[in-house]
């Protein structure tokens, strides 16, 4: 028997809104899959573009039979309400950064590392192999479904106070992080403290200097013009922001094989083409911010990077305590032995 969040998923995936109860297996071949796709970033950015693209694709191909209705910046819902919003059956597609999900699922804590991984490359190892099919399975368990794994890029740093150069000039300072432990205990390591805050609220908090700074990807401190509000900025590179694209379970299974298999084929491409444009626009927006009159930007040496890497340590040393899940154990004691050695070295 169906469960009742399978029928309000249908209902809103056939009617739009309409509360009438429908028997999937009678829906005749005029009937419209409607799926809203909600997300918290701007248009223009590696997320909003790809969201769009998928529209695009999905709609043509299906000739309309299938419809995707994209809510960029928050307006459907903030990314503290999305994950509630998609299990209640309101929505049937979110793509949040993966520490939004670590609440949840706190093997995904994992993609929160500082200096984790050297490149993009580095996470699509992690990402479409095991690790990423263990998280897969561990959201299955709370009812949702990873069908893909986006890109935004590595983050940096901007703060209202003075040049961030060495990890002692972290000392005292406050930075807004997204719902994640690493995250909180990187800047705890380092001599900051953290406030969580939703990514519709970072702006407001950041000019009203509620916290002194924050970290973000290139594409978020350009397109949310976060610069206006920050006067250094240091191209850190020391976290990476990915995400999963995430639907409810149930609602996928009930969606008929043909359909689905059109969606998740539009997902391999779109997922391809937005990985690559992620890098794209790293490095346009890069140069824009380089421009930017105003945002003093100073940028680590590959043996800085090395240094804020071990003064970060600590966070690994608590990460690998706290996770239980074998894969995740076994790569992430590779990981720590070779920060180790480094750190002996
Ligand atoms: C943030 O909250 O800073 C980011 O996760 C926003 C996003 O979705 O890229």
């Amino acid at each position: 028997m169906k469960s009742m969040t399978v029928w309000l998923s249908l209902i809103v995936l056939l009617l739009g809104c309409s509360p009438r109860a429908i028997d999937y297996d009678q829906v005749g071949a005029h009937d419209k899959l409607i799926i809203r796709f909600s997300h918290v970033t701007g248009e223009e950015t590696p997320k909003g573009l790809a969201a769009k693209r998928f529209k695009e694709i999905v709609e043509t191909r299906s000739d309309g039979k299938i419809e995707v209705q994209v809510f960029p910046n928050s307006t459907l819902f903030s990314d503290k309400e999305e994950l509630k919003a998609l299990k209640r059956g309101e929505i049937q597609l979110i793509a949040p950064a993966t520490s939004k999900v670590s609440p949840l699922v706190p093997e995904a804590l994992l993609f929160d590392l500082p200096y984790l991984f050297h490149n993009q490359d580095d996470v699509w190892k992690i990402a479409d192999g095991p690790i990423g099919e263990e998280l897969n399975q561990l959201l299955e368990k709370q009812g949702y479904k990873m069908l893909a794994v986006w890109d935004n890029g590595f983050k940096q740093l901007t703060n209202n106070r003075h040049p961030i150069e060495r990890p002692e000039d972290f000392k005292d300072l406050s930075f807004r992080i997204m719902p994640s432990k690493v995250l909180a205990k990187q800047f705890e390591s380092v001599g900051s403290t953290s406030m969580v805050l939703a990514f519709d609220e970072l702006y407001t908090a950041l000019e009203q200097g509620h916290v002194d700074g924050e970290e973000n990807t290139v594409s978020n401190i350009y397109s949310k013009k976060l610069y206006l509000t920050q006067k250094y900025m240091t191209k850190s590179d020391h976290g990476y922001l990915g995400y999963f694209v995430l639907t409810q379970k149930e609602f996928w299974e009930a969606i008929p094989p043909e359909q689905r298999e059109l969606l998740e084929q539009a997902l391999v491409e779109v997922t391809e083409w937005e990985r690559n444009l992620a890098l794209d626009i790293d490095i346009k927006e890069y140069e824009a911010l380089k421009a930017i009159q105003g945002l003093e930007i100073y940028e680590l040496s590959e043996e800085e990077k090395q240094q804020w890497r071990e003064a970060f340590y600590l966070t690994y040393e608590w990460f690998a305590s706290q996770t239980q899940d074998e894969i995740i154990k076994g790569f992430i004691t590779e990981i720590f032995e070779e920060g180790t050695s480094s750190k002996d070295k």
